[in-house]
């Protein structure tokens, strides 16, 4: 039995039903290879390996002909859901899957398929944080760079500042994100129904007037994107002692 967090249980819901349209690679990001092991796999691998998680879904397309080579395709204690048109379908349906099994109180932590550099020490630190928290919490990075809100798109290819954001209040949102099952499915039906396709967890609890906690993580937790990130995160394991 699963460690649980005041006695609700933790449950992994892995959206990896993405293209990787900006990638550009033959197969979905999720699955090509780092350093010997899929990035989906290492993933898994991490969870599967924590001792306060009972279980993870994992939101696959239709399209999907890499999972059954996945190391961890055979193991009970991970399911399948069918992924959706947007993230947010994807993770609406896993968590239906869980539905059936979980209690609406349980932890559920979103985590995206293409972020294999998550360290446990963020994970347990995120963990720590859903002792009596009432809303949620996601990790998250603050920004440190000046930012610039670029003017409205005028004819021709010059882009121009409209103004400079104040970056102290601003943080880059990562991902896991750990909700309660009910409420998160409650969050995103409601997006649904007011035609929000939110880009992650946290924006649809938002929008019900919550305000989800903001955990500090390593910003080496990056989500691969384009074809540069993944020597970058090949770089991050390696620096982290996860290769050897
Ligand atoms: N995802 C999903 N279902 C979708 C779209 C995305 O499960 N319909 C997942 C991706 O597989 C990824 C995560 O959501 O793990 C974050 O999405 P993103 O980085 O945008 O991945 P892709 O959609 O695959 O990439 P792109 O937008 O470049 O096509
Ligand atoms: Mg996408």
């Amino acid at each position: 039995m699963s460690e649980a967090i005041d006695g609700a249980a933790v449950w992994v819901v892995i959206p990896a039903a993405g293209a990787g349209r900006r990638f550009g690679a033959a197969v979905p990001k999720q699955y090509l290879d780092l350093a010997g092991r899929t990035v989906l796999d290492r993933v898994l691998d991490l969870f599967l390996g924590h001792p306060a998680i009972l279980g993870c879904v994992v939101a696959l397309s239709a399209e999907d002909d890499w999972w059954g080579d996945s190391a961890h395709c055979d193991d009970p204690r991970v399911q399948r859901a069918p992924g959706g048109a947007e993230r947010c379908d994807s993770v609406a349906s896993a968590l239906a899957r869980l539905g059936a099994q979980a209690a609406t109180t349980d932890w559920v932590l979103v985590h995206d398929a293409a972020r294999p550099c998550l360290r446990r020490t963020d994970l347990d630190r995120l963990l720590a944080a859903l002792v009596d928290e009432p809303v949620g919490a996601l990790l998250a990075v603050p920004v440190h760079d000046t930012v610039k809100q670029a003017a409205a798109a005028a004819a021709g290819p010059i882009t121009r500042v409209a103004t400079t954001v104040p970056r102290q209040l601003l943080w880059r949102a990562y991902t896991p994100q750990a909700f309660r099952l009910g409420l998160l499915r409650r969050a995103l039906a409601a997006a649904a129904a007011a035609g929000l396709a939110v880009t992650d967890d946290a924006s649809a609890v938002e929008l019900l007037g919550l305000q989800p906690r903001l955990i500090e993580g390593q910003a080496d937790n990056l989500k691969i994107t384009r074809p540069e990130d993944l020597p970058l995160a090949q770089f991050f394991l390696t620096q982290q002692g996860r290769l050897c």
